[in-house]
């Protein structure tokens, strides 16, 4: 169907292995996989090797693949963990609750859904985004006056909005003091290629042992076609996830996606290669940087934002701007409807003369308001 002889393929491992098409159902940190795949296989399990050891610091053997995003390697880990407290624990489907911050991602509501359980949503402080010791535990024993007995939670590795970072102490040590059965899945579909970088001692990790998975997606900060998230977990989880009736299926099946390309492995692994981690630590450091200058800038204009502190992810105030201004620089709101908050990513692209503009039009706001 697509042409196999273009010379620049030759060159192009990405592009040429789009037309060679391997099918990576399958999870192949597990061992055995459909046999005619084995090249692109083997850089797949690399891939979650680099990941979960390099990047989240684990010790030890982690199964993990690459999902068609950070929605699914998210729903991956909630079906898993719902398994588990099923098969092993004889739970009750209505014991078993999903538990995350209220600035968490729909995917975890949206997986509740797909999958039949209860969540609950952790309020945060409106003005540090963080959940408090006391409103974890409160949340939590009124779950369990309410039946619930299992709990899976979700930790942010940076929001989607606002690149707030979880503090999972808190919640663990909640739980604990509860005295329910838990589970910690971190989704750092968002932060998983920045925080770990930008705060390298960072504890939603795999150096922390509360943690026993974690979502990444490529496709966000790490710009890797769509198709890349990743999902990552301990060793002895995955199978949780096993569906024997992929009888046809060299291997079996342990995703929730069935049919995927392997080409997807192949762009994350040639991107992080390409980068190594130094290259990729000193891009961060340039968002950065580039991040402190936006900051600074809406200070000395008085412009009341949020910023998690070693993020790239600026947070304002829809009061402290217009909705022409938002629009004009493309600043993604919390609500298309009635916006609350505009995010700013500062990403490659996003340079400091690209934002002088935008700065400069905020200060002929002020100074047009001041005038009133
Ligand atoms: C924190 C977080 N989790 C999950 C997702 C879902 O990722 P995807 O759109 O790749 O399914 C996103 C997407 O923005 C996200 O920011």
């Amino acid at each position: 169907m697509f042409y196999q002889d273009a010379p620049f393929l030759k060159n192009a491992p990405y592009l040429s292995t789009l037309i060679y098409n391997p099918n990576h159902i399958g999870c192949h940190t597990l061992g055995k996989s459909e046999s005619f795949f084995k090249g692109t296989q083997k850089i797949e399990k690399e891939l979650i090797e680099i990941c979960s050891k390099a990047i989240l610091k684990g010790k030890g053997d982690f199964d993990g693949y690459v999902a068609s995003g950070g929605t699914e390697a998210n729903m991956q880990a909630i079906w898993m963990y719902r398994n588990y407290f099923l098969q092993e624990k004889q739970a009750d489907i209505g014991e078993i609750v999903i538990l995350s911050s209220a600035d968490a991602h729909y995917s975890s509501p949206k997986a509740a859904n797909i999958l039949n359980l209860d969540i609950e949503e952790i309020p945060v402080n409106y003005k540090d985004r963080k959940m408090s010791y006391k409103d974890c535990l409160n949340v939590i024993k009124d779950q369990k006056a309410q039946g619930k007995r299992f709990f899976i939670c979700i930790a942010n590795m940076m929001t989607t909005m606002f690149g707030s970072v979880d503090d999972v102490g808190i919640l663990t040590r909640a739980l604990q003091s509860a005295a329910v059965e838990y589970k910690v899945h971190v989704d750092g579909a968002y932060g998983g290629f920045f925080h770990p970088f930008s705060s390298i001692n960072t504890d939603l990790d795999f150096s922390n042992d509360e943690v026993s998975s974690v979502t990444l997606d490529a496709h966000k900060m790490l710009q890797a076609p769509y198709g890349t998230g990743i999902f990552l977990c301990r060793k002895g989880l995955i199978h949780y996830a096993n569906t024997e009736k992929a009888s046809y299926v060299e291997g079996e099946d342990y995703t929730v996606i069935g049919s995927r390309s392997g080409a997807n492995a192949v762009a994350v692994w040639m991107i992080l290669m390409t980068y190594g981690s130094h290259g990729w630590y000193e891009k961060v450091l340039i968002l950065l940087n580039r991040t402190d200058w936006l900051c600074q800038q809406l200070d000395a204009l008085n412009i009341k934002y949020f910023r998690q502190s070693a993020s790239n992810i600026v947070t304002i105030q829809s009061d402290q701007l217009s909705n022409e201004i938002a629009y004009k620089y493309g600043l993604v709101p919390d609500n298309h409807n009635s916006p609350k908050w505009y995010k700013a990513v500062i990403m490659d692209h996003v340079t400091v003369e690209k934002m002088q503009p935008l700065i400069d039009d905020i200060k002929n706001l002020v100074i047009l308001s001041n005038d009133e």
